[in-house]
């Protein structure tokens, strides 16, 4: 793996962590962060021995978001002709293995809008979740006036949004934007620990699994229902299916190839 600047990438067996690495300005996405995990994220999905990714931060920030030092001298025409968040939203929403965030402090803003990129969040007790874009003159510009609506619902989406405010860790569990609560320092244990957990199923089912689960954030019932068939029956040709099923029967533990 590549040496980045602004985060870190640790690959044990079939789990990788990136720890975002910018402690002094609490993480927030510059130019070069978004670069670098990008470059992170591309290696790591072509790496077939990763099995499930946890993205996470330091203990007093996953992330504040977006870099206002960076944004503040930037026109419109300049955001819209080259704007420099973007390849993370994608890079991070279409990444095709689990990607388990791991919170703690702060997630803000952009920080919020890429932790709901992810597909699980795990968040520590004190973690402050909420998009105070509007507070700078401006709104979530990574996803978050669309996920976070169907994350929470439209009309605690409204507040948070039109406020600015912040929402503690239990709260947003109470609202399904974050999955389990963990006392303060076992965020990381927790995420890694869930981790293993998918590591340890048939590669092509999960990621069959992902694709179908995020395609109903997107699309009416009869054409998921479709999707999801299709990769049901494919499913039944890989050797994961043989493996799974023999191992049922024969009552022992299935050994997934990821065939
Ligand atoms: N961008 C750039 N620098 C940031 C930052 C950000 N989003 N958030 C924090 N920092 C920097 C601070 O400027 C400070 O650096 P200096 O010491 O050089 O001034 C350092 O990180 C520590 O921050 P604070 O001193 O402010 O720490 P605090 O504990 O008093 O407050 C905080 C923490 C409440 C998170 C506060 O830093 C804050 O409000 N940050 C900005 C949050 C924000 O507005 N995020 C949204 C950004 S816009 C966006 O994300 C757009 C989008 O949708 C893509």
């Amino acid at each position: 793996m590549q040496n980045y600047q602004t985060v870190s990438v640790l690959v044990e067996g079939p789990i990788a962590t990136v720890k975002l690495n910018r402690p002094d300005a609490l993480n927030a996405l510059n130019s070069l962060l978004v670069r670098e995990l990008v470059s992170a994220l591309d290696a790591l999905e072509a790496d077939d021995s990763v099995r499930c990714v946890v993205l996470t931060g330091s203990d007093k920030a996953f992330c504040a978001g977006a870099d206002v030092k960076e944004m503040a001298k930037l026109s419109a025409a300049d955001i819209g002709r080259a704007d420099h968040l973007k390849p993370v939203w994608e890079r991070a929403a279409g990444f095709q293995k689990p990607l388990i965030a791991a919170l703690s402090g702060y997630a803000l803003g952009g920080g919020l809008e890429l932790a709901m990129c992810c597909d699980i969040i795990i968040a520590s007790e004190g973690t402050k979740l909420g998009q105070p874009e509007i507070n700078i003159g401006i709104i979530p510009g990574g996803g978050g006036t669309q996920r976070l609506p169907r994350a929470v619902g439209k009309y605690k989406a409204m507040e948070m949004i039109l406020t600015g405010g912040t929402i503690s860790a239990e709260e947003a569990k109470a609202l399904g934007l974050v999955n389990r609560v963990v006392p303060a320092g076992k965020y990381l244990e927790e995420a890694t620990k869930l981790a293993s957990e998918i590591a340890s199923k048939a590669p092509i089912a999960v990621r069959s699994a992902k694709k179908a689960i995020a395609a109903s954030q997107e699309m009416g019932l009869s054409s998921g229902l479709e999707l999801e068939r299709a990769h049901f029956y494919d499913l039944f040709g890989t050797e994961d299916k043989k493996e799974g099923m023999s191992a049922f029967l024969e009552k022992r533990k299935p050994n997934f190839m990821g065939k």
